[in-house]
């Protein structure tokens, strides 16, 4: 039984492909052998319903289809029964995903039928059953905690959900369990986890929908070594569930150090770190060259990206300029440098360290099929350092990145080669706990208010008189350059809690408004607690090989936030406006 993929009619002979979630079998319906149903197969249009009955025989000689897995067989069929009809689809799951992925969404059941849809949702369900089996294994309970709650603060803006039999309140759906989980560990379970749906109004992108799913845990009495062990179990046993192979232990990096040889907090580890290259420019150097004093100077490897002709070299050297725009950074002309005498030197010494890098990350040197490039700061480049000391790494790495998606996914770079090393995992730890927020000009909690400071940042008075300099102990796995998930050790007594309330900003009375409960809540015996939470979607985005998350969501909203199946968000009647008491200024 299953849907006509295909229907191939020789008069007295028609074979149809009949497809169903495993795949692809060909019926033959042949007058001779079949009676009355080729009428019936000479009815059937491509997605109709079908029940063939039959016996399964070997394809005679040379008609075997090597393409296919059942190409060696197919069915005879005996009674060809008609389900159901369809009309004739908007695009053929037959036929790879049509560009029109509005389309798609709207007639999402057809799109669904597709099989790389099939595959990704398979692999979905490998992979949360493996994580399920693998936590269990340890100990962990799934607890589910609430959808209709109270304001939970991940950064994002919340989805409200208007209360019927109080007036004016609303309920808000949670960004994450993050204060569930923790309580849970007041309440004295251990271990917790669960695959959770989260919901949060921000910006989308093609690594974001305002409803997703994470692999949430928590346990008391924990060291980062424990959640990374356990994460890192777990992550194991996901990708063997979908046939991949990983490499445990994952490597670390604190953020200080990822910014500084990446310019990035979720580095992508296929490709070599930058240079750091401000002391190859001695003072007299800039002077002549006309570069900053001081100011950091970076250079960066793309391998292989294929020797550029003269023209190619020029349209990169405008769009580094392009990207740069009024910064004050600017590309150095290796190439130019090298022609004159004075200069040759240093385009020797520079290339001698871009070279180590190469060496150290790939086993070769540096060639003319490697695109090095190196940053400077123009002299008169403005005071955008003294605010913020990671600035120009930060630029320096953005342009890496995006060289790198250009340049080194054209040459496969990035093509997966089925071993462990397409998989390039890497903790990040030690994040500032603090995120300075330039539109409101105040300091907002970097990962998330409950997060734990260093104690020795703590101790040294940091919170109030050196902000941007107090470490969290917070901490993400990254994977090819995304951001797979975060967690933090929390803070579990109150008073550090209510310090680090009025260290954001926030007055008592408005933390005892907001979160009264959870710091009641630390005063009846808080274990010590930590844990972390990895996006479910984004897991099975990348093993899918897919490059946004609604190949993974089955239901998944627009980047306007819209369902475009069930038209959702729509008009409530005016009968459920007065039941909630609501009043709307828009115009409808
Ligand atoms: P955070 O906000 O970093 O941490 O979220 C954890 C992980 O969830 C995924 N994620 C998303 N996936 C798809 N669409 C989104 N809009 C989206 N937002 C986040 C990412 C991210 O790494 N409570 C903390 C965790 C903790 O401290 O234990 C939290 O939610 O993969």
């Amino acid at each position: 039984m299953g849907w006509v993929n295909r229907r191939r009619d020789h008069g007295d002979l028609i074979f149809l492909d009949v497809r169903d979630r495993t795949g692809i079998t060909q019926v033959v319906v042949d007058k001779s052998e079949s009676g009355d149903s080729l009428s019936k197969a000479e009815a059937a249009r491509p997605e109709f319903v079908v029940a063939a009955i039959g016996t399964v025989r070997r394809r005679g000689e040379g008609l075997s289809n090597p393409n296919m897995p059942t190409g060696d067989i197919e069915v005879v069929c005996r009674d060809l029964l008609l389900l159901n009809d369809a009309k004739t689809p908007p695009f053929s799951p037959a036929e790879d995903a049509i560009g029109n992925e509005e389309l798609r969404l709207q007639y999402r059941y057809i799109d669904l039928r597709r099989p790389e849809m099939q595959a990704n949702f398979l692999t979905r369900h490998k992979v949360a059953q493996a994580v399920r089996a693998q936590l269990s294994s340890e100990g962990f309970l799934e607890i589910e905690t609430p959808f209709m709650t109270r304001s939970t603060p991940e950064g994002a803006r919340d989805y409200l959900v208007p209360s019927r039999v109080h007036p004016g309140n609303f309920y808000a759906l949670p960004q994450s369990p993050q204060i569930f989980k923790q309580i849970l560990m007041v309440g004295g379970f251990d271990r917790y986890f669960q695959i959770a749906r989260c919901f949060r109004d921000e910006d989308l992108r093609a690594d974001r929908q305002p409803e997703f799913t994470q692999i949430d845990l928590e346990v008391t009495f924990p060291t980062q070594e424990i959640i990374f062990g356990v994460a890192e179990r777990f992550l194991k046993a996901a990708f063997e569930a979908a046939g991949q192979q990983i490499h445990t232990p994952f490597l670390r990096m604190t953020y200080d150090g990822a910014i500084t040889r990446y310019g990035i907090d979720k580095p992508d580890m296929r490709l070599p770190h930058m240079a750091d290259l401000t002391t190859v420019l001695t003072p007299e150097l800039r002077s002549t060259l006309r570069i900053e004093q001081e100011l950091p100077v970076y250079g960066f490897v793309i391998p292989k990206v294929g020797e550029l002709s003269g023209t190619a070299r020029k349209a990169l050297l405008g769009e580094i300029r392009a990207f740069f725009g009024e910064s004050g950074l600017d590309i150095l002309d290796l190439a130019r440098l090298r022609t004159a005498d004075q200069f040759r030197p240093l385009a020797e010494e520079i290339a001698a360290h871009l070279n180590a890098i190469q060496v150290a990350f790939s086993g070769d040197n540096l060639t003319a099929d490697d695109l090095a490039v190196v940053i400077t700061p123009k002299l008169g480049t403005p005071a955008l350092w003294n605010f913020d000391r990671q600035w120009i790494p930060k630029r320096v790495g953005a342009l890496r990145l995006e060289l790198a998606k250009k340049y080194a996914d054209k040459h496969g770079l990035f093509v997966k080669k089925g071993t462990p090393d397409d998989y390039k995992f890497l903790w990040v730890t030690d994040f500032p706990m603090y995120e300075f927020n330039e539109e409101r000009k105040t300091w907002d909690a970097a990962h998330h208010p409950f997060t734990s400071p260093h104690e020795e940042d703590i101790q040294s008075g940091a919170l109030y008189n050196d902000k941007g300099a107090v470490r969290a102990l917070a901490y993400d796995v990254v994977l090819n350059g995304l951001e797979l998930g975060s967690g933090s050790i929390r803070i579990h007594r109150k008073d550090v809690q209510a310090e680090i309330f009025r260290s954001l900003g926030m007055s008592d009375e408005e933390a005892r408004e907001r979160f009264g409960f959870f710091l009641e809540a630390l005063e009846y015996g808080t274990p010590p607690h930590g844990g972390i939470a990895l996006g479910l979607d984004r897991i099975v985005m990348l093993l899918a090989g897919a490059t946004s998350l609604r190949e993974v969501i089955a239901f998944p909203k627009t980047a306007k936030a819209v369902d475009l199946m069930v038209d959702a968000p729509s008009l409530p009647t005016d009968q459920q406006m007065r039941e909630l008491h609501l009043r709307t200024t828009v115009r409808t």
